[in-house]
């Protein structure tokens, strides 16, 4: 089998070292690929939104299934031009991928689907949303309709701050039409969780757990990223409760999706927020987790391919996903500001130092000598897996020392105290 991965992150380096551990695959390409990534899979340089160019290199090198990292391309509809032409795409059509690309759509499904989220309202004029942030007197989330770089959430403890955040949206306009509707919602309190289905459009297997280290200093403290840590699984959800998750999030969705034409192919992707009164859904994802990813494939013992080709044909009846039993940490390097502004092209050592654990590849690009640089604000995934969350910790830790770049910073408290 001939793989085309999508992508250039940490996530796509850990979902690679998996696939190509199944006796199955012959041939990895990765577009566009990044300095590690290259040393697994033939990097070829097209875009993840050259959609004609990516669907032209599939037919001529003969790839088999093709599997979609971020969600932008899904967006754009590329698994519906790769189906037109014939080719397996492991990923949702623009419609469903909808589910990510509207936060309106996926609370409208989810209460009609009876999915337990945050109560909310959605509003598509400022006087309105204004008069009803300055009657509710409690905490408010305020969210962006659309996509906005992951900056279109706002946790608004005043109504000022709601105020501030509606305005921002509505009337400055900072994220163009993907506020033109905005969702407010109530605040829940709890740990984050995301959980992953594997859905082949009516049905779905859970798909592993994992925890991430959202802020970007020690203690949950500084701004949000897009992940500096991961735990794999969630050290706070065992099979029962994702089989709850399966039953009650997934397997809802999936159908009320179908009631609406739509059949969800692909990895579906729960955030979760888990209160005192039991789960309730953030957002879906329609997509694999970055760096929850890179912290699940090392505990993976199911072939890869053949789960994603399961999932494709929609014949997932017999599928049988097996982890090992063991925990497993990511800790991410970052360059110095991130995620502020940052400077890269700095030179990478002590790489093949690493013999304790993994090394994904996040931002780093091969520089004019051959050697590995940076070329992002998150850098390396360090990922090490142990008997518990402590042996894995240290493993993790012991193996991020050993590496440098100017400016490199990770967070220290990745994964402590979470044994019981
Ligand atoms: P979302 O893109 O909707 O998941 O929001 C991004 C982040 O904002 C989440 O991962 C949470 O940390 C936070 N968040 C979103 N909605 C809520 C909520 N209703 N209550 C508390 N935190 C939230
Ligand atoms: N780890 C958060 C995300 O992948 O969206």
């Amino acid at each position: 089998m001939n793989i085309l991965v999508i992508g250039s992150g940490g996530r796509e380096h850990a979902l690679i070292y998996k696939l190509r551990q199944s006796p199955q695959v012959r041939k990895i390409y990765c577009a566009p690929g990044n300095g590690g990534i290259a040393s697994m899979a033939e990097t070829v340089d097209i875009g993840p939104l050259e959609v004609d160019k990516l669907r032209a290199f599939a037919l001529s090198a003969g790839i088999d299934l093709t599997v979609v990292g971020p969600e932008i391309p899904l967006m754009a509809g590329i698994a519906d031009v790769f189906e037109d032409a014939g080719l397996t795409v492991f990923g949702p059509k623009k419609s469903a991928a909808v589910l990510e690309g509207s936060k309106v759509f996926a609370k409208d499904l989810m209460k009609r689907c009876n999915v337990s989220t945050a109560n909310f309202e959605v509003f598509s004029h400022l006087g309105d949303a204004l008069s009803y942030v300055r009657k509710q007197h409690r905490p408010l989330v305020v969210k962006a309709d659309g996509l906005a770089q992951g900056k279109g959430v706002s946790v608004c403890h005043s109504e000022e701050e709601a105020e501030t955040a509606l305005r921002n949206l509505m009337e400055e306009k900072a994220f163009a039409g993907a506020g033109e509707k905005v969702v407010v919602e109530e605040l829940l309190e709890g740990k984050e969780a995301s959980v992953f289905a594997l859905c082949n459009g009516e049905n779905g297997v859970i798909f592993g757990s994992a925890m991430d280290y959202k802020r970007a200093h020690d203690n949950d403290e500084g701004p949000n990223t897009g992940g500096m840590g991961s735990v794999s699984p969630h050290p706070m959800l065992d099979k029962n409760m994702e089989q709850t998750v399966l039953n009650t999030v997934v397997l809802p969705i999936l159908h009320g999706l179908l009631e609406q034409g739509i059949a969800y192919k692909g990895v579906l992707y729960v955030g979760l927020m888990l209160t005192k009164d039991g789960p309730k859904v953030l957002e879906f994802n329609v997509r694999f987790g970055d760096p929850e990813t890179q912290a699940m494939m090392p505990l993976l013992k199911s072939d890869l391919p053949e789960l994603m080709m399961a999932t494709c044909i929609g014949d997932m009846g017999h599928i049988n996903v097996d982890w090992a039993s063991e925990k497993s940490v990511c800790i991410v390097a970052a360059s110095q500001g991130y995620p502020g502004h940052y400077e890269t092209g700095f030179p990478i050592t002590g790489l093949n130092d690493v013999k304790d654990g993994f090394v994904f590849h996040a931002g780093t690009a091969i520089g004019k000598n051959g050697s590995v640089i940076t070329s992002g604000g998150r850098v390396l995934n360090v990922v090490a897996t142990g008997k518990n969350y402590e042996e894995a910790r240290q493993k993790a830790y012991m193996e991020v020392q050993k590496i440098s770049f100017p400016g490199m910073f990770y967070r220290s408290d990745i994964a402590a105290n979470l044994d019981t």
